[in-house]
């Protein structure tokens, strides 16, 4: 039987859901990763960022019993993953990276292979199955061949498919790839309520900054096996500078002028733009026009950029190798 939410928990609210010390996975003399430090705290969203071929992947199919590390040890719902892991198997769901609906079967029909595999009784998984289909939007279609689903319906249904086991601890390898912005807000919707409503801590691989930004309590940057950074959305964007105040002019008299007014400003001849270092408020946006307007000077163009995710991503990150990618073949 899966653990309930409910009742008395094995770990107190506070506890590590899920908690790794110095994960090591090499693929022949490929070093994929290279001694991983995770806690993640029950009830809450953990993003791990990273570019291509990172090790997110691999990151999550260790900790959900899939494969097994070199090195290194890690809990999991309270279980200790190499000795326990029918214990971890039972608290967990996994929607990996590429769906694992079944295009043969209808949607019900995909869900009710669930509810079998979690041994859950003929009525208990159609009560479910109708249930979470409800949940999703997707009960008119629950008769139809999951081959016509649309991707964001078959992401829904994929994930649908993980809940039916009434995991506490779901893994969500890149969720919401390949959906459009409609359907990535639906799923941001759901993952939000399953962690508001059941409690469940989310364990997800995205490379939408965004998404990370959006829905995580923490994350964690990957890159090339190693973790670069952790914290929060804004601890992360703090770390980078790089917010400031563009100005352009078109004329080079005025591009000339305005240089001189500001010292501090990282110039760019060629396009006549100048980048003073700011923190993006409005207070300082109203000190460069008011020493614009003191002498007399209009920029062309002014744009106001904060650092964001992207930022850090692309500061802390090397580029990805396309090689070294596993591709959804
Ligand atoms: N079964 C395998 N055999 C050999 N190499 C592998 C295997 N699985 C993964 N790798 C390698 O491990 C590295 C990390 O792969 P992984 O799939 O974990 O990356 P990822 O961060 O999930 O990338 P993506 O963003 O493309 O999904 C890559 O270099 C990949 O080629
Ligand atoms: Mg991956």
């Amino acid at each position: 039987m899966p653990a309930t939410h409910t009742g008395a928990s094995r770990v107190a609210p506070t506890a590590a859901a899920i908690s790794a010390a110095g994960l090591r996975k090499s693929y022949g003399d490929k070093l994929v990763l290279d001694g991983i430090d995770l806690r993640i705290a029950e009830g809450t969203v953990f993003a791990l960022l990273g570019p291509n071929g990172a090790g997110k992947t691999t990151t999550v199919e260790i900790l959900s019993t899939l494969i097994a590390a070199d090195a290194g040890e890690a809990r999991v719902a309270g279980c200790d993953l190499a000795r326990e892991p029918d214990g971890v198997r039972a608290a967990i769901g996994v929607t990996g990276q590429f769906a694992a609906v079944d295009n043969l079967l209808t949607a019900e029909e995909n869900m009710f292979l669930m509810a079998d595999l979690h041994h859950l009784g003929r009525a208990e998984g159609r009560r479910r199955t109708a249930a979470l289909l409800r949940r999703f939007d997707l009960a008119d279609a629950a008769r139809r061949s999951a081959a016509t689903f649309s991707g964001g319906m078959r992401r829904k249904l994929d994930l649908a498919m993980t809940l039916v086991g009434d995991p506490r601890i779901i893994f969500l390898d890149e969720p919401t790839t390949g959906l459009d912005p409609r359907s990535r807000r639906t799923m941001w919707d759901i993952i939000r309520e399953l962690v508001a409503e059941d409690g469940v801590t989310i364990f997800l691989t995205t490379q939408y900054l965004e998404e990370a930004d959006q829905l995580a309590d923490r994350i964690a940057v990957l890159d090339r096996g190693t973790l670069i950074a952790e914290g929060t959305a804004e601890e992360l964007k703090r770390r980078i500078p790089g917010g400031h105040i563009q100005l352009s002019f078109a004329e080079p008299h005025r591009f000339q002028l305005a240089a001189e007014l500001f010292e501090a400003a990282v110039r760019d001849a060629d396009s006549r733009t100048l980048r003073i270092p700011s923190d993006g408020s409005v207070p300082t946006l109203r000190a460069v026009l008011d020493i614009l307007d003191g002498a007399a000077l209009e920029a062309d163009t002014l744009t106001v950029h904060t650092p964001d995710l992207d930022d850090v991503f692309l500061t802390l990150t090397s580029p990805a190798d396309p090689t070294t990618s596993r591709s959804a073949s």
